[in-house]
């Protein structure tokens, strides 16, 4: 099935039927920046799952990832994206209460990010936990998120991760 996956939500499909396989690779597993801590779950070129864990209370500014296609993929926590369609929605309800079986209300909920989609992050008093998962373009080594990432960045220890050669 994955040698004939072609696109983002093939690969989601297959990531969460397969129960979200670990396949981290030897270098550069995890990225920080000023306000989360992100570890790559899974690469296989040209997809990748990262686990990101962010700090309560903190905004990630509007940005986009231009070398990638994306699925972020709700965990736990307090978080939305922020987006003018999205920021119609009022998810506030479903952050303040469990779900039945003990998870997040918003557990399993999906936002497509493609390459050209500007977003930012607001992040509440939980903090919170997703998972990104991406289709790197042709001809780009998969590096993470926090370093391919266009916009406004969230810190100096963040835009120096930016900056950096690969
Ligand atoms: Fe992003």
């Amino acid at each position: 099935m994955k040698e004939i996956m072609q696109t983002i939500e093939q690969f989601k499909d297959w990531f969460v039927a397969n129960k979200f396989p670990l396949r981290p690779p030897f270098a550069d597993p995890i990225y920080h920046t000023d306000i989360s801590t992100s570890f790559v779950w899974y690469r296989a070129e040209p997809w990748q799952v990262e686990l990101y864990l962010v700090k309560p209370d903190t905004v990630a500014p509007v940005h986009t990832h231009p070398d990638f296609d994306s699925i972020e993929f709700y965990i736990a926590g307090t978080f939305r994206l922020t987006n003018p369609e999205l920021d119609k929605q009022n998810l506030e309800p479903l952050m303040k209460t469990p779900a039945f079986d003990g998870r997040h209300q918003l557990y399993g909920q999906t936002i497509k990010v493609p390459p050209d989609f500007e977003h930012g992050g607001l992040f509440g008093g939980n903090g919170a936990a997703f998972w990104s998962i991406q289709k790197w373009d042709k001809g780009v080594v998969p590096t993470s998120a926090t370093k391919n990432w266009k916009g406004d960045t969230i810190g100096d220890h963040h835009k120096n991760i930016v900056n950096e050669e690969v």
